[in-house]
């Protein structure tokens, strides 16, 4: 059974809203799928939908700028025509810059995902700990600070990894990803000093649990991956409780279908369809939002 009812709608003396939640998952590509699972397992009964700006994929090439740019544009539209109780930014990428413009425009709760330092920092024995990021957030002043406030005891390798994110969504797509290639943007993580080895990876973008079991099976020896979209999920479980939505409200722990909207669509293969609609992702529709004249990636040097 589904019940809609408007925003104000309250549950007497809980004061619980008794209409499912609406909720926005945004990445520039298919790396969000890895948060929005974890998100489908905790309110089985929201409406999701998930916006993947592939149109604008990979954001790691970007300027700040462009990318603040882009990320405004795309979601102001998608948040016109969804309107979410709760967007999550599933992309670190996005989310080390973006924030605190959404933030100071819009009154809905936005959920980051930033590198996850400080676990990392806190679990790792050997105090190596490396971040597996994209380009762009290697780079971060924010990245820069988390490693300052969390993680002042360990080493800190800053991996800006280029192509393991395109990586990923090949092998989402069904095509065929080498091997020796993963092994190439991983390498650089494993880093072995005065008799100690990285213990601990960060995985800085939500494209590379994608690829969990190979990132297992290739790394050179065994580490603690840390992935954050649990951890997203519980905070954004919690926001929605804050603003009145009861768990779980629904048909007896059924998880409902998604929505996925693409803002390009070339890469939406039959095989694509198939790994989305496996996902939960039944609905698949392209908005079409070419990157716009100051949204371009930047030259080399920049990315
Ligand atoms: N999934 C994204 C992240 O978490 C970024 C991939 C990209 O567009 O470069 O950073």
């Amino acid at each position: 059974m589904r019940i809609d009812l408007p925003a104000e709608a309250a549950l007497g003396a809980t004061d619980a809203l008794v209409r499912r939640p609406r909720v926005l998952v945004f990445d520039s590509g298919l790396g969000g799928l890895t948060v929005l699972a974890e998100l489908r397992k905790a309110r089985p009964d929201a409406h999701f939908v998930y916006a993947a700006d592939d149109a604008g994929f990979p954001y790691g090439r970007l300027s700040e700028g462009n990318l603040i740019a882009r990320v405004d544009r795309v979601l102001d539209r998608l948040i016109a025509q969804n309107q979410p109780d709760i967007v999550v930014i599933a992309c670190n990428t996005a989310s080390t810059l973006v924030l605190p413009g959404l933030r100071a425009r819009y009154s809905l709760p936005f959920v980051g995902t930033v590198p996850a330092i400080k676990p990392a920092a806190a679990a790792s024995r050997s105090k190596l700990v490396s971040v597996l990021a994209t380009a762009g957030t290697v780079k971060r002043d924010y990245t820069q600070g988390l490693i300052a406030s969390f993680a002042a005891d360990c080493a800190v390798a800053l991996v800006g990894a280029p192509r393991l994110a395109g990586l990923a969504e090949d092998a989402l797509s069904g095509k065929s990803v080498d091997d020796a290639d993963i092994a190439a943007e991983i390498a650089p993580a494993f880093v072995e000093a005065d008799g100690r080895r990285t213990d601990v990876v960060v995985l800085a973008c939500t494209h590379y649990p994608l690829l969990g079991a190979e990132l297992e099976r290739l790394a050179p020896w065994p580490v603690t991956w840390i992935d954050s979209a649990p951890a997203i999920a519980r905070r954004a479980v919690h926001l929605l409780g804050e603003q009145g939505f009861a768990p779980h409200l629904g048909e007896t722990g059924a998880t409902r279908p998604a929505k996925a909207v693409f803002t390009g669509g070339a890469s939406l293969t039959d095989k694509l369809g198939r790994a989305l609609a496996a996902r939960g992702l039944r609905e698949i529709v392209v908005d079409a939002m070419p990157l716009a004249d100051g949204e371009h990636a930047m030259a080399a040097s920049q990315a």
